[in-house]
C-alpha cells in the first residue's frame, strides 16, 4: 500500500512538470510569433508544435511510469481465481530442455571461444579437462534429444498438446499484432493489440527453439558420429553448429531472458514454468482474448447445464 502511495505522488508530480513543460513551451512560441502578423499558417504551426510537444512528453510519461502502473495493476491486485496455463507434462518437457541447453551452453561456447580466459577456466578449472567437457555437452545432448522427442509424441497425442501446436501456427493477426505493438511503442497508438493464448512474441520464441533444435541436433550428429558422413559434411555441419550455437545462446540470453526475467512486468523472474498458473488479473492483461473465449465457454456451460436441468 505504501509503495502504491508513493507511486501516485511521482505520478503527480510528473505529470504536473510536465504539464508545466507544455505550457512554458506554448508561452515561448506565442511570445515570438507576437511581433509578427499572426496569419493562419503560424497558427497551424503553433498548434502542430504543441501537439508534438504533448506526445512526446507524453510517450515519456508511459514509458517512465510503466513499470509502476503495472505494479499496481497487476501485482497489487487481490489475486482470485488461478488459470493453469501449462500442465505437468509441458513443464517437465521445459525443465528437461533448459537444464540441457544450459550444459550445451556452458560446454560448447568454450570450445568455440578457446581464446578467451574464461573458456580456459570453464574447460579446465571447473570440468577438469576437455574429455569431460565434450562429455558433459553429449550428455546434455541426449537430454535435448529426448526433450524433442518427447514434444513431438506430445503435439501427436496429447490433445492439449495437438491444441497449443496449431494455436502456435502464426497467421495473419500476428503480423498485425507485431505492426500495431512497434505503433504502440512507438506512441501512434494509445493500447497495444490483445492477444489470445499466444502472442506473436510467445509463437516468435517457439518457433526460433523448434528450428534450433532441429539444426542443432542435426549438425551435432554429423560431428558426434563424423566418421560416418564425407569430410565436407562435417565441415557444413561444424559450421551450421558453431554459428547456430551462438544465434541461439544470444536468442536465449537476449530475447528470452528479457520475456521471462528482465521485462518490468515479470521482474525478477515469471515462475509460470515452476507451477504453471496465471492469476485472474495477469490472464485478463497478457491472453485478455483467451480470457473472454473461457469465460463464454463457461456461461454457455452453465446455460445448457441449467436447461437440460429444466427440462427434466
Ligand atoms: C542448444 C544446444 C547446443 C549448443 C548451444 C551447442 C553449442 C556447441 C558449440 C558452440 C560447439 C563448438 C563448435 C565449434 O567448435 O565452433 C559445439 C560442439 C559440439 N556439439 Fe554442440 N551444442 C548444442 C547441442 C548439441 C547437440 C544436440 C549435439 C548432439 C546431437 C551436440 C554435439 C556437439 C559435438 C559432437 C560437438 C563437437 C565437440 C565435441 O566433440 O564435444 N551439440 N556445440
Amino acid at each position: 500500500m505504501k509503495q502504491t502511495n508513493e507511486n501516485m505522488n511521482k505520478r503527480e508530480s510528473l505529470i504536473k512538470d510536465l504539464t508545466a513543460n507544455i505550457i512554458d513551451s506554448a508561452k515561448d512560441i506565442v511570445k515570438e510569433t507576437e511581433s509578427q502578423e499572426v496569419t493562419k499558417d503560424i497558427h497551424i504551426e503553433v498548434t502542430n508544435r504543441l501537439n508534438y510537444e504533448t506526445n512526446s512528453l507524453l510517450n515519456e510519461v508511459v514509458t517512465k511510469l510503466s513499470p509502476s502502473i503495472v505494479d499496481i495493476n497487476i501485482k497489487e491486485q487481490p489475486e482470485g481465481r488461478k488459470f493453469e496455463r501449462f500442465g505437468k507434462n509441458f513443464r517437465s518437457q521445459h525443465m528437461l530442455m533448459f537444464v540441457s541447453v544450459i550444459i550445451l551452453i556452458i560446454t560448447g561456447m568454450p570450445l568455440k571461444f578457446p581464446e578467451f580466459g574464461i573458456s580456459k577456466f570453464v574447460i579446465i578449472s571447473m570440468l577438469g579437462g576437455l574429455e569431460n567437457s565434450t562429455l558433459i555437452h553429449r550428455i546434455g545432448a541426449v537430454g535435448l534429444i529426448i526433450v524433442g522427442v518427447w514434444h513431438l509424441i506430445y503435439i501427436i497425442f496429447s490433445r492439449v498438446g495437438r491444441r497449443d501446436f496449431f494455436l502456435m501456427i502464426p497467421n495473419l493477426q500476428d503480423a498485425k499484432d507485431a505492426i500495431q505493438t512497434i505503433q504502440y511503442y512507438i506512441g501512434k497508438r494509445a493500447k497495444g493489440p490483445k492477444f489470445g493464448r499466444f502472442s506473436f512474441i510467445e509463437k516468435f520464441d517457439y518457433w526460433a527453439v523448434y528450428w534450433g533444435m532441429i539444426i542443432m541436433i542435426g549438425s551435432g550428429a554429423i560431428m558426434w558420429y563424423k566418421e560416418l558422413f564425407p569430410k565436407y559434411a562435417y565441415d557444413i555441419g561444424r559450421e551450421m553448429h558453431s554459428d547456430e550455437g551462438l544465434l541461439a545462446t544470444l536468442a536465449i540470453v537476449v530475447w528470452h531472458f528479457y520475456n521471462v526475467h528482465f521485462n518490468p512486468e515479470v521482474f525478477p523472474m515469471s515462475w509460470i514454468w515452476w507451477h504453471g498458473q496465471l492469476t485472474e488479473s495477469e490472464m485478463k492483461h497478457h491472453h485478455p482474448l483467451e480470457y473472454d473465449e473461457i469465460m463464454k465457454k463457461e456461461s454457455e456451460e452453465i446455460i445448457n447445464k441449467s436447461k437440460s436441468e429444466g427440462e427434466n
